[in-house]
């Protein structure tokens, strides 16, 4: 029984795995009407809810604390105050039950939990609030091939929908917006594998300023910014000249997202998957799914050593030994 913390921005999760079976996720996420995150507010919303939500992912488990064998931690990437409180509230838990902490790299974690799927092999085309990632593993890392050279989508979608004054997070309310949209023409930017946003973000907010619909530049960012993602993803399918693509991260959850990888991946005979909406968004299940991983390796710090166990705001997917795989 791996019990796995998540922490790294706007989300406290846990999630309890066993054999690779999910058996609780409980998620508590700090929210604004208007403004972005305050790190500082998002770390506080944490520590109030934790023992609760550690209650309900134990309760919902059907297991009790004695059962938990090692406590799984998202220690990087993220937002030093948020990762601070969950590492804090880890290392108590840990201490309490006596077991080992296994430290988690979160963007891999995503990666991850695509092996619920059933993919194999595949690109990951990671697109969440902060990264926007392609990714494939070759020769014990996950290489990075293409990713944003600026903003990440989720960010960049996020930023727009706070200046037309729709609150965070804006993604979910973009798509909606989105479905009674009409096109209008803005930037295409991609380069190689690589993608920026920040261009297509400051015409967006040229065009509310102008008096644009709300609705229609929901539909052309989508489009727009969806198309380029696609289009990096399958140079890297052919690029790597593997046959599977998965989708991770929160921006994963849009439908129109989803619907044009499928369409990309059906005209060049790939498969495609997509995990349901709980384990793509930030949660505590994928963390304590790739811990469980990692313990069976080897990988773990015991309680004797958490005076050096620290978090690691700024480690990349590509700096993280994947001594699991083979
Ligand atoms: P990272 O994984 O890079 O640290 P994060 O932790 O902020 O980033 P996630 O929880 O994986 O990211 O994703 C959050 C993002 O997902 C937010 O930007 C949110 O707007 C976006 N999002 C959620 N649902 C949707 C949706 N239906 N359409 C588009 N974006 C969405
Ligand atoms: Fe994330």
């Amino acid at each position: 029984m791996i019990l796995g913390i998540e922490s790294t921005a706007h989300t406290f999760g846990i999630g309890v795995v066993n054999n690779g079976k999910v058996l609780s996720n409980v998620r508590n996420m700090y929210t604004t009407e208007k403004g972005g995150i305050i790190p500082i507010e998002s770390a506080k919303h944490h520590d109030e809810c934790a023992a609760g939500v550690f209650e309900k992912a134990l309760a919902d488990a059907k297991v009790s604390q004695e059962q938990i064998c090692a406590i799984a931690i998202s220690q990087a990437p993220g937002l030093a105050p948020c990762l601070l409180e969950g590492m804090r509230f880890a290392k108590k838990k840990a201490k309490e039950l006596n077991v080992p902490i296994i430290p988690v790299n979160h963007c891999v974690s995503h990666l991850e939990i695509g092996k619920l799927t059933g993919a194999i092999d595949p690109v990951l085309l990671y697109a969440s609030g902060a990264n926007t990632q392609i990714i494939a593993y070759a020769a014990g890392k996950y290489r990075v091939f293409g990713e944003t050279l600026d903003i990440g989508i989720g960010n960049f979608i996020d930023t727009f929908a706070r200046y037309i004054g729709i609150g965070f997070p804006g993604g979910p309310k973009i798509m909606e917006l989105a479905k009674t949209g009409k096109y209008i023409e803005i930037p295409y930017s991609i380069k190689g594998m690589d993608v920026a946003f920040s261009g297509l973000l400051t015409n967006l907010k040229q065009k509310f300023d102008k008096g644009e619909k709300i609705e229609d530049l929901s539909y052309s960012l989508q489009e727009t910014a969806f198309a380029m993602l696609v289009e990096a993803s399958e140079r890297a399918l052919a690029h790597t000249g593997k046959k599977e693509l998965l989708l991770g991260g929160g921006v994963a959850c849009n439908t129109r997202l989803q619907e044009m990888c499928r369409i990309m991946c059906e005209e060049r005979g790939c498969k495609f998957f997509v995990p349901e909406n709980s384990l793509l968004v930030d949660n505590g299940a994928m963390i304590a799914f790739l811990g469980e991983i990692e313990f069976n390796s080897g990988i773990k710090v015991d309680v004797k050593d958490f005076d050096k166990l620290d978090i690691n705001p700024r480690e990349r997917t590509d700096m993280v030994d994947v001594k699991w795989r083979s």
